[in-house]
């Protein structure tokens, strides 16, 4: 998974591109701000500098949670957000995908779906990875509603595993098979 570049990855709606230095101010805004990526979910509070070296450096490392792509209208191109995955257990070969629109407008228009279909795509034609999975807080309706619109199974619940806004979460964990992907047709 290191030191490949990274493919601008072209859907019907949105393209998936590498970050460029001009995306990392609203990309830093994003990733900060609790309103955007809560309220599910715990955020960063890293500096610019450590985010933007972070960005960089997620290419050759990974289980880097820095962004990997950002998410761009096609027809805009106006940016929506970014996506990410990362490899999750030191032992086990798993790979989780997270995504955010940060353009909060334009929630719940498909334009989430149609990315994370390109990034599990991406994944499984160019790695050999046998599952790609996701986590979620059980209550993040769009997140789930997502991933099983992609045809992920909910393969169980960790309890109490998520630290934010103050209290413990379950976790829902997610995973599709390379065999299930292959099988399900995306959604238009
Ligand atoms: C999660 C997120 C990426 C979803 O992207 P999106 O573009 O808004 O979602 P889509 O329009 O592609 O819809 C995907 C599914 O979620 C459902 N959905 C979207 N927003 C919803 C909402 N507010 N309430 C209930 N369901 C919702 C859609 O109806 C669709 O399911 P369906 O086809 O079965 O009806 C987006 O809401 C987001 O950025 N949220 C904040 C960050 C976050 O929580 N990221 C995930 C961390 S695990």
């Amino acid at each position: 998974m290191t030191g490949r570049p990274v493919p601008t990855l072209e859907g019907r709606s949105v393209r998936l591109r590498a970050p460029l230095s001009t995306d990392l101010p609203v990309l830093f805004e994003w990733y900060n701000d609790p309103e955007t990526v809560a309220p599910f979910d715990r955020f960063s509070l890293d500096s610019f500098s450590e985010f933007e070296s972070g960005v960089q450096k997620a290419p050759d490392d990974p289980q880097s949670l820095a962004p990997r792509f950002v998410v761009e209208r096609i027809d805009g191109p106006l940016t929506l957000g970014f996506v990410g995955y990362y490899s999750s257990h030191p032992v086990l070969e798993l790979v989780d995908v997270w995504y955010v629109l940060g353009e909060r407008a334009a929630r719940g228009k498909g334009y989430g779906l149609e990315s994370v279909g390109l990034l599990v795509d991406y994944l499984f034609h160019t790695f050999e990875y046998a599952r790609v999975g996701a986590t979620c807080d059980v209550e993040n309706v769009p997140s789930y509603r997502l991933l099983e619109r992609l045809k992920f199974v909910r393969e169980g619940t960790l309890r109490q595993a998520l630290f934010h806004h103050g209290a413990w979460h379950d976790v829902a964990v997610y995973g599709v098979t390379r065999r299930e992907w292959a099988e399900h047709p995306r959604p238009p």
